[in-house]
């Protein structure tokens, strides 16, 4: 237990379970206080109730429907006005695995309104305060499928595909005022989001899926080397420098000013 006693606070979304609940234990160890939020408040303060007494942190249950927009002006107040809060990790979300087409409108938008819409928010109300402070810690929880869509994942993908243009955006604005935005892109990992999702967790290959602890250490262990963005599952980090060269040329590539030579008419 690495624990001194201290002001700095941690407010992470989705901690009542998964991804969410081991940052709040490993936030926890690093002696940063809590603000807990979910909707399911039982969870939280059973949580908060545990990692206060292990870590002698004081850890704080707020329930909140992050596709509410009052409850989400709620935890934006809180974010703008608590000048304790140093890290915001924005891990609440949800997959709804299906064809769009099958998809029903409710759905896609709560998707689109937690994975996109709260994590804006909530990162936009935390921004100011953090570069008044010239210091303050983003986590952006994305997923492999920003880069790689499926025939059942067109929204969520497309969620998270959201996520890693905003973050990476977010890190060039940021870039030298002393706030860090970390990108982290979990590939499967044993949670209840699955079988909530519509494919169970049952159905996975066991050799592709890791376990929360190993994905939240693996994140924080990038955090720690000074890494921006992180693949927690990817052996060969080379293999996202070769992507994003490829990114950057193509994009270099656009700025040509004219039709591409194939589509010009003889
Ligand atoms: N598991 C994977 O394979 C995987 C892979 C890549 C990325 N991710 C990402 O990792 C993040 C965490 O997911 P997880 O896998 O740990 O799943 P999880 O165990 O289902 O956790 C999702 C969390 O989000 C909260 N949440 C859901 N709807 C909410 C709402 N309307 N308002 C507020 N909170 C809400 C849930 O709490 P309540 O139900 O109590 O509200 C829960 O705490 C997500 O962003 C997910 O997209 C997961």
């Amino acid at each position: 237990m690495t624990h001194t006693p201290s002001s700095k606070t941690a407010l992470i979304t989705g901690a009542s379970s998964g991804i969410g609940a081991v940052y709040a234990d490993r936030l926890a160890q690093r002696g940063y206080n809590l603000i807990l939020v979910a909707r399911r408040a039982d969870r939280l303060e059973a949580l908060c109730a545990q990692l206060s007494k292990a870590h002698g942190i004081q850890a704080e249950a707020v329930a909140a429907d992050l596709t509410n927009d009052q409850d989400v002006a709620r935890i934006e107040a809180l974010l703008a006005t608590r000048a304790d809060v140093q890290v915001l990790v924005n891990n609440a979300g949800i997959a709804r695995l299906a064809p769009a087409a099958q998809t029903s409108a409710s759905d896609a938008q709560t998707q689109i309104a937690l994975n996109i819409t709260a994590l804006t928010r909530l990162t936009q109300a935390a921004v100011p305060a953090f570069v008044a402070k010239k210091q303050g810690l983003i986590i952006n929880i994305a997923s492999v499928l920003a880069v790689h869509s499926m025939a059942i994942s067109a929204i969520y993908s497309g969620t998270k595909a959201y996520v890693l243009q905003y973050t990476r955006g977010l890190q060039q604005e940021l870039a030298e005022t002393g706030v860090q935005v970390q990108l982290v892109l979990p590939a499967s990992t044993a949670t209840e989001l699955w079988d909530l999702s519509g494919v169970p967790l049952a159905a996975l290959n066991k050799d592709t899926l890791m376990t929360t602890e190993h994905m939240v250490d693996a994140a924080l262990a990038g955090l720690d080397q000074g890494e921006t963005i992180t693949w927690p599952s990817v052996a060969d980090a080379s293999l996202w420098d070769k992507y994003d060269a490829a990114r950057a040329e193509l994009f270099a590539n656009t700025q040509a000013g004219k039709p591409a030579p194939r589509y010009q008419i003889a």
